[in-house]
């Protein structure tokens, strides 16, 4: 028999990616998506064949009758206190009331179990979800993938390529764990249909040091990089306090000093994996960073030519 998996969040990007995995695998998906949710989007994922519901994802009674017989649900939700405790809650009551017997949470993050509490504000809100979600009857398990390897082409301020720099803080052997979003979606949907799972999976498509960097970069970019030491974690940690206090951007998702906190998190080390799960599974090819940054220069090049 087909297992049912239920989704939030299947509109996003690693929501989207994790359904085109489990249809691929045979699961029947259900999406629960908002009333005001953009209706291409909802037809896009009809003509992969999900199932999908509109609800007021406030009301856990009315989502919860669009879960019966699911055997996990999965949030791939992006947002902050409104949806990372308030919807999410309300998801959870719905597959708590629904009997669903698994539950998988939007963390997708960095390992935040070691990390201060109060210093990192988006993580701090998914810590707080979990004195909830501990406490009620369902199972959970949390994925931790590390910042998404994407980041490095995109908004992470780490290979400035006008400078021709490895910016880093603190120390340059730090080592640095890093997935992509298809690695890291293929993984969860492996973990919506096994029964068997602990609280926590940690993941690393691939770890590297600011100075390992420096070489793989050059390499790719056929260009010599050199390592820049923007400064000490200490400083980092300042400029993090100066910013929140002149700009503190709340309603935004992803402030400038947000970045810096996830930033400062893996710098200094703590949110380091010491034991990986990533055998656990034995159909996901990882990527590496170099495969990544090849393949950014190849589409990079196509696009210009
Ligand atoms: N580790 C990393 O480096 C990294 C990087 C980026 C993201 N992430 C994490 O990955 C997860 C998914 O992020 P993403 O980038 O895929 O997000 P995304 O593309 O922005 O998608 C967000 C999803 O959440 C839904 N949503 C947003 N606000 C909502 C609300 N108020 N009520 C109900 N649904 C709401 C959206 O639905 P609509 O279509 O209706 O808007 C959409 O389905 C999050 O946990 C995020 O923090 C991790």
């Amino acid at each position: 028999m087909k297992k049912i998996i239920v989704l939030v969040g299947a509109t996003g990007d690693l929501g989207g990616r994790i359904v085109k995995v489990l249809l691929e695998k045979g699961a029947e998906v259900r999406a629960i998506v908002r009333v005001n949710t953009d209706p291409e989007k909802i037809q896009k994922l009809e003509k992969m064949g999900v199932s999908v519901f509109k609800v007021d994802m406030s009301d856990a009674q009315a989502m919860s009758k669009h879960f019966s017989d699911a055997s996990c649900v999965v949030s791939a939700l992006a947002g902050l206190r409104d949806v990372i405790i308030d919807t999410q809650k309300a998801v959870l009551d719905a597959a708590i009331m629904a009997k669903v017997p698994r539950f998988i949470p939007s963390d997708f993050s960095l390992d935040f179990t070691n990390l201060e509490v109060g210093k990192n504000r988006n993580l701090d809100l998914r810590r707080e979800f979990y004195q909830y979600l501990d406490a009620s009857s369902i199972a959970p398990t949390s994925i931790f993938n590390g910042p998404f390897m994407e980041l490095l082409t995109g908004p992470m301020p780490m290979i400035l390529d006008k400078q021709k720099w490895i910016l880093y803080w603190g120390n340059a052997d730090q080592m640095l764990d890093f997935t992509t979003m298809d690695n890291t979606a293929t993984f969860t949907a492996n973990v919506a249909l096994d029964d068997e799972t602990p609280r926590f999976l940690r993941i690393a498509g691939d770890r590297i040091t600011p100075r390992q960097m420096v070489k793989i970069v050059s390499e790719v970019r056929e260009k010599e990089f050199s390592l820049f030491r923007a400064g000490s974690i200490g400083l980092i940690n300042f400029i993090i306090k100066m910013m929140k206090f002149f700009s503190p951007s709340e309603k935004d998702l992803y402030p400038i000093w947000q970045g810096m906190q996830y930033m400062r998190d893996m710098m200094e080390g703590r949110a380091k994996i010491d034991y990986y799960d990533h055998n656990r599974y034995s159909d996901i090819e990882w990527t590496g960073i170099k495969d990544l940054l090849l393949e950014y220069e190849a589409t990079k090049d196509n696009k210009t030519e």
